[in-house]
């Protein structure tokens, strides 16, 4: 039997048009409400530095309001640290943060930082949250993750999604390798990034991927079907990869 495949709903773009005009709306909490409801198996929000999207009150209400696991997303700082375990959430993704980057541009480069990113993961594991690191599906960044402790890794499907129709193949074969990779390491395997209708299939098809991760797209796609319509349609065509 193959495994389930887990959709946790990214709501940070949710934040971003509610912070474009300053006010309450909409509502990244009341959206999280609308993913749990259309099937979505987890929240992910990016509590970033510079708080362009979701904002630490968020945080605080997501925590205390929604039932489903919630994914924190946040650079390897003292002061998200702070918050992590303060917060306590289900699961927290360390992910690279650069203030002039306009989203998470590549994955974290763990071999290189071992030193710094064991810390943060034994920190976190002792506060109760799942950690996982977002690296690019690079065996090396793999055996790293594992060396520091980290049970979970996700997997940067940007440039998967970003590539031409020449070169998809190629980066679609650089995450199989990676995932089955991560499974003969004792490592759970997650992916995202990008993600889109066009584009989920091949990735959800990857058995040994135990979660994805989608949130741009889904809440773009809003604007024409709405949230809930967005996420089923998802939902059903990760469910449709898994079942072939
Ligand atoms: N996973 C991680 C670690 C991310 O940083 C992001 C973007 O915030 C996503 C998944 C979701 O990416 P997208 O919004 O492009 O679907």
């Amino acid at each position: 039997m193959k495994s389930p495949l887990r959709l946790g709903v990214n709501i940070d773009h949710v934040a971003t048009i509610r912070n474009a005009r300053g006010g309450p709306h909409p509502d990244p909490v009341r959206s999280a409400h609308m993913a749990a409801e259309a099937g979505a198996d987890g929240i992910t929000a990016h509590l970033r530095e510079d708080r362009r999207h979701i904002s630490d009150s968020d945080i605080l209400r997501l925590t205390e309001e929604i039932d489903l696991p919630l994914n924190l997303e946040m650079a390897a700082t003292a002061e998200m640290l702070e918050i992590a375990i303060r917060h306590k959430p289900h699961a927290t993704c360390l992910v690279p943060e650069k203030r002039e980057e306009r989203t998470t541009e590549g994955g974290l480069d763990v071999a290189k930082a071992k030193l710094l990113l064991k810390d943060y993961v034994a920190a976190l594991s002792e506060a109760g949250c799942r950690v996982s690191l977002f690296i690019e599906p690079d065996r090396r960044q793999l055996d790293a993750a594992r060396e520091i402790g980290a049970p979970v890794v996700e997997l940067h499907t940007g440039s998967y999604c970003d590539a031409s129709a020449e070169a998809r193949e190629r980066e679609l074969t650089r995450i199989v390798e990676a995932a089955a990779h991560a499974q003969s390491i004792g490592l759970e395997c997650h992916a995202g990034h990008g993600l889109s209708y066009a584009t989920v299939k091949p990735v959800a098809a990857i058995p040994t991927i135990a979660e994805l991760n989608i949130g741009h797209f889904l809440v773009g796609e809003a604007i024409f079907t709405g949230l809930a319509e967005s996420i089923r349609e998802m939902r059903r065509l990760m469910d449709e990869a898994r079942s072939l």
